[in-house]
């Protein structure tokens, strides 16, 4: 029913909590907060830049907001700056992921990713992750130098796929992602790993989903 199965990255695709995790102990116990604080001031510089027109790749603001993170959690170790950052480049994948991108690859539909994150950070993540050959088309906002949520940045599905918004599934973690996609014209499928609650109430998902295992149905068809 959909020709397109478009993936938002971190989040989604890829833990972005998973770098934080794996050098936790160096960190020390507040590990977990130096996480939230870096995830939520990357997005929020995300939208300020936008805003402000004001453009500078997603790997810059990742390097900011890690350390203002570090500014605001004082007890965590800075010694473990180097190590988080490099492994922004080799985060894993969530794990039903290529099994989830195989199926979809055999049923015929074509696969991307639509991402905040830099040409060269998606690359490096979809090659650690070997999804290279699962994944059809990789758009970063690098195009036109501005993040989501503006239409624009949805639009370029829209361009690259030459399809109309309605042939597209777009599958995202992020509900303010989901708002955005469904306010463009996609199927959208909201994958709330977290468990959070809804917001965007007038931007409803089409599709609840706790993973994305739920995209494949029992007869091995997408849904
Ligand atoms: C992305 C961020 C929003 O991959 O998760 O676009």
């Amino acid at each position: 029913m959909y020709s397109a199965y478009v993936f938002d990255a971190y989040g989604t695709l890829f833990d972005v909590h998973a770098a934080v995790r794996a050098h936790a102990d160096k960190i020390g116990p507040d590990h977990a907060q130096l996480s939230e604080i870096w995830r939520q001031k990357q997005l929020e510089y995300s939208w300020t830049r936008t805003l402000m027109d004001r453009y500078v790749d997603f790997w810059d603001l990742t390097e900011q907001a890690l350390d203002y993170a570090f500014s605001k959690v004082a007890s965590a170790n800075q010694d473990a700056r180097k190590d988080l950052l490099e492994a922004y480049w080799t985060l894993d994948c969530f794990a039903e992921v290529p099994t989830v991108l195989k199926a979809l690859k055999d049923s015929g539909v074509r696969t991307g990713i639509l991402s905040n994150g830099s040409t060269g950070m998606l690359e490096a993540a979809v090659k650690s992750a070997g999804l290279e050959p699962l994944i059809d088309d990789v758009i970063s906002v690098d195009r036109i130098n501005r993040f989501k949520a503006v239409p624009a940045v949805y639009q370029m599905v829209v361009d690259d796929f030459r399809i109309y918004p309605d042939a597209v599934s777009f599958q995202s973690s992020n509900r303010w992602d989901i708002a955005a996609a469904k306010a463009f014209g996609f199927r959208t499928v909201w994958c709330n790993r977290g468990g959070q609650p809804d917001e965007y109430s007038d931007l409803p998902p089409d599709l609840l989903l706790a993973d994305l295992n739920g995209l494949i149905g029992s007869d091995g068809n997408p849904v």
